[in-house]
């Protein structure tokens, strides 16, 4: 649907889920792509799978809070793709299911660091290659969590609206470099392990899971990773060359604003 056979991705939050998704989306629109993750494992049985398919990819281990391992990664993906990154999808997260009664400060700092700190991290090194080639695109991953605070995620909450609010800094900041920043936020998104483990934490604290919440999704399913990767796809595309700034809900309809 699109061709992306000129570009280089770097997709955070690779291994799993959302970013995995995104990934394969993008390796089959042409696109070489460096695959982020701390999950090595997962990162190299996808990337075994799309080298089958004949893609061309790089691997890296990186925890995308450590600003050096993330400028490693860069100059690695760099020289194994051929060309540094005109294309960076901020995927990476983590969350828990916490207020601020059962949350600790540690769990606060871990989900900012990689939420938050690791996205910084990442626009941090990979921006400057882009104003150097004249353009890029930055996809930051948030969350409709960002839009209006939600119960039992206080950090997850403070995280993602932190990346709406650079999602919307850096967009003023650098689109007379001609890159445009834009975040997705999804909804519920089920196949996931973000969502098993919310799904385990919210059974254990007694809340209901994502399953019997559905309901409330105006559309009246969950949402699957593709869903995003769809988005993702487009807004990287020419299709959306006028759009920078903006925070696209993903969520089935349960978020509006
Ligand atoms: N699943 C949902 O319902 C949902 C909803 C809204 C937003 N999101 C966001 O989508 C993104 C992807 O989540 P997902 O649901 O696919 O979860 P997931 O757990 O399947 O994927 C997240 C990936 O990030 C990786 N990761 C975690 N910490 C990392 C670190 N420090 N450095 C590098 N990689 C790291 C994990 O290993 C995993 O592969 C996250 O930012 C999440 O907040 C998910």
């Amino acid at each position: 649907m699109y061709d992306y056979s000129g570009d280089v991705a770097v997709v955070t939050g690779a291994a799993h889920g959302i970013g995995r998704n995104i990934a394969e989306r993008l390796v089959a629109e042409g696109c070489k792509v460096a695959l982020w993750d701390v999950d090595a494992t997962g990162l190299e049985a996808l990337a075994v799978k799309l080298r089958e398919q004949g893609a061309m990819v790089s691997v890296g281990k990186v925890d995308v809070s450590d600003l050096e391992a993330v400028r490693e990664a860069a100059a690695k993906a760099s020289s194994e793709l051929g060309a540094s990154p005109s294309v960076l999808i901020n995927g990476a997260g983590i969350g828990q299911v916490a207020s601020i009664l059962d949350g600790t400060p540690e769990d606060f700092d871990y989900t900012m660091r990689v939420n938050v700190r690791g996205t910084y991290n990442c626009c941090h090194t990979i921006v400057p290659m882009m104003t150097k080639n004249g353009g890029g695109r930055i996809i930051n991953i948030a969350s409709w969590f960002g839009k209006s605070g939600r119960p039992m995620s206080l950090a997850y909450c403070a995280s993602k609206f932190a990346l709406i609010g650079m999602t919307q800094s850096m967009a003023l900041d650098l689109a007379k470099f001609g890159i445009r920043v834009n975040a997705v936020c999804p909804g519920t998104i089920t196949n996931t392990r973000m969502r098993e483990q919310a799904d385990a934490e919210a059974i254990a604290k007694g809340l209901p899971p994502a399953a019997e919440r559905v309901h409330l999704i105006p559309l009246g399913r969950l949402g699957q990773p593709q869903d995003i990767a769809n988005v993702v796809a487009f807004l990287i595309s020419d299709q959306a060359s006028y759009m920078t700034g903006q925070s696209i809900n993903v969520t089935g309809g349960l978020w509006m604003n």
